[in-house]
């Protein structure tokens, strides 16, 4: 078999500690990784391999076994912006593994470096232009705007074709949104009353229970909407008004989700922008900063299927809990309403729960148990973590995994890209219109008593 050699650049970062070393882990434990493969960790620490090897047993979860990957880790140190650094990393390549390899790149680096890298691993002869054997992985944000993200992109275009770019939305690498899909398609009840005439509302509701904690000085720049709208809530949104594809072939899903991101579009008047109180004391943060830490956002998929049926993004800090979901509203149904007119029959609704409950919750009505007739609102729950045998699969596992088996369906490819950037930039921020909200309970009371929005479940 082919020997993979992956080299991840950033190997003393943030990201490297708390989700490519446990990826790596677990998949050099389950096997998906074996001897064929070995891990280049480069950073321009002046480190050997054992002062290497010490940085992340400090900097790792003390719960990892880190020592069961020792040995297919090597460190190199390099500075990324001297292409002479490139040189030798060939050259370290070559004398260790040869030239009959699968050379792949991890770019856990800040996006300003991605255009310096590609130029570098490719003019070094580290990469070949249309050789599937060198792929590249590009860490979000890929962008702040269309035009920038354009930009890099057609920088990038330079040194490879569009097959050997991975662009991460490690949100795709989530068991809950591969499950969206065999949910839609795999089940009739749904698949046949997934539209307009069954559905009345959509929200996609990220919400988080802290703050920026530090990474201010990247936050304020992106802000909600380019850190969460843009990629996760978009890419789930095209996951549940996409088309049915015609096989579960990458090219086929990746095609329907870019068809539905075209046809999407935001309400302006209905964006709500949030900021909770505190922020501006935050680390790294101007004290006049005006970024959003909350938005509310009403999208309209213009497709027969989903035409007029809104659908809420909305994601936020500091609000009351950590989680990640999506729940559709089923219609009112009539013949219901008739046969049990005394008794409000409610409405069916689905919540896929993405995190950190992973599972589905479908509320049905039903007879009480007895003699009486009432309905009663109950739920079928489907708790997918709890069905799992070992460990769960973290994102990124799946991510890497798929990554070094050319298997492109969970990462985000340019159209995609192009289309979410052309949804989110024409939104018009207002300054004026920021909430501040100490917590969830206040941004409500402002929400309703600003907006009068009664059409937001928060
Ligand atoms: N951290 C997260 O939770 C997270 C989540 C999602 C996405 N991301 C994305 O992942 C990427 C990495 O984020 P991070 O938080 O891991 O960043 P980070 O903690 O700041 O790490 C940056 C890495 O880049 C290396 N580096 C910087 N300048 C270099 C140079 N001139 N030459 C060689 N190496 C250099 C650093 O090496 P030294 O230590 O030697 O300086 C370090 O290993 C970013 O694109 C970020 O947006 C991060």
């Amino acid at each position: 078999m082919m020997k993979t050699v992956l080299t991840i650049f950033g190997a003393t970062g943030n990201l490297m500690h708390i989700k490519l070393v446990p990826a790596l882990i677990r998949l050099f434990k389950s096997g998906h990784l074996n001897n064929d493969t070995s891990v280049i960790c480069v950073s321009r620490r002046d480190y050997n391999q054992e002062m290497y090897y010490e940085h992340l047993l400090s900097s790792v979860s003390p719960s990892l076994d880190l020592e069961s990957i020792k040995n297919k880790l090597t460190y190199f140190q390099m500075d990324l912006q001297n292409p002479e650094d490139y040189q030798n990393l060939k050259k370290k390549i070559e004398l260790t593994y040869g030239n009959d390899i699968q050379s792949l790149f991890y770019l856990a680096v800040s996006p300003e470096f991605f255009v310096e890298i590609a130029q570098g691993i490719s003019q070094a002869g580290l990469v070949e232009k249309g050789n599937i054997r060198n792929r590249v992985v590009f860490e979000k944000p890929f962008g702040h705007s269309f035009e920038s993200a354009k930009s890099i992109n057609t920088q990038l275009e330079n040194y490879f074709t569009e097959s050997q770019i991975y662009r991460i939305d490690h949100y795709l690498g989530k068991d809950m949104i591969q499950n969206i899909l065999v949910m839609r398609f795999g089940n009739i009840v749904f698949e046949n009353n997934w539209s307009r005439d069954s559905i009345e509302k959509i929200d996609i509701l990220v919400k988080e229970h802290s703050g920026i904690g530090n990474r201010g000085s990247y936050y304020d720049q992106s802000g909600a909407m380019n850190d969460m709208v843009q990629s996760h809530l978009l890419q789930m949104l095209a996951l549940i008004t996409m088309e049915p594809p015609k096989s579960l072939d990458s090219a086929e899903i990746r095609k329907n989700k870019i068809e539905v991101l075209k046809k999407t579009t935001i309400d302006n008047q209905s964006a709500i922008f949030g900021q909770y109180i505190g922020y501006l004391s935050e680390q790294g943060i101007p004290s006049d900063s005006s970024t959003e830490t909350f938005v509310c956002l009403k999208a309209q998929v213009d497709t027969p299927r989903f035409k007029d049926v809104p659908i809420y993004l909305i994601t936020g800090k500091k609000l009351d809990e950590k989680i990640a979901e999506i729940i559709i509203h089923f219609k009112e149904h009539t013949l219901a309403n008739t046969l049990w007119p005394n008794q409000k029959p409610l409405h069916n609704q689905l919540v896929i729960g993405v995190s950190e409950y992973e599972g589905v919750r479908f509320q049905m009505n039903f007879k009480t148990p007895g003699l009486n007739d009432n309905l009663v609102e109950t739920s079928l729950d489907y708790c997918h973590s709890c069905q799992k045998i070992g460990n769960n699969p973290e994102a990124y596992e799946k991510l890497l995994k798929d990554f070094i088996e050319n298997t492109p369906t969970l990462f985000t490819s340019w159209d995609e890209i192009e289309a979410s950037w052309k949804i989110v930039d024409p939104i018009d921020f207002i300054r004026e219109t920021l909430i501040h909200y100490a917590d969830i309970d206040d941004l409500r009371s402002k929400i309703r008593e600003r907006k009068g929005r009664e059409d937001i479940d928060l």
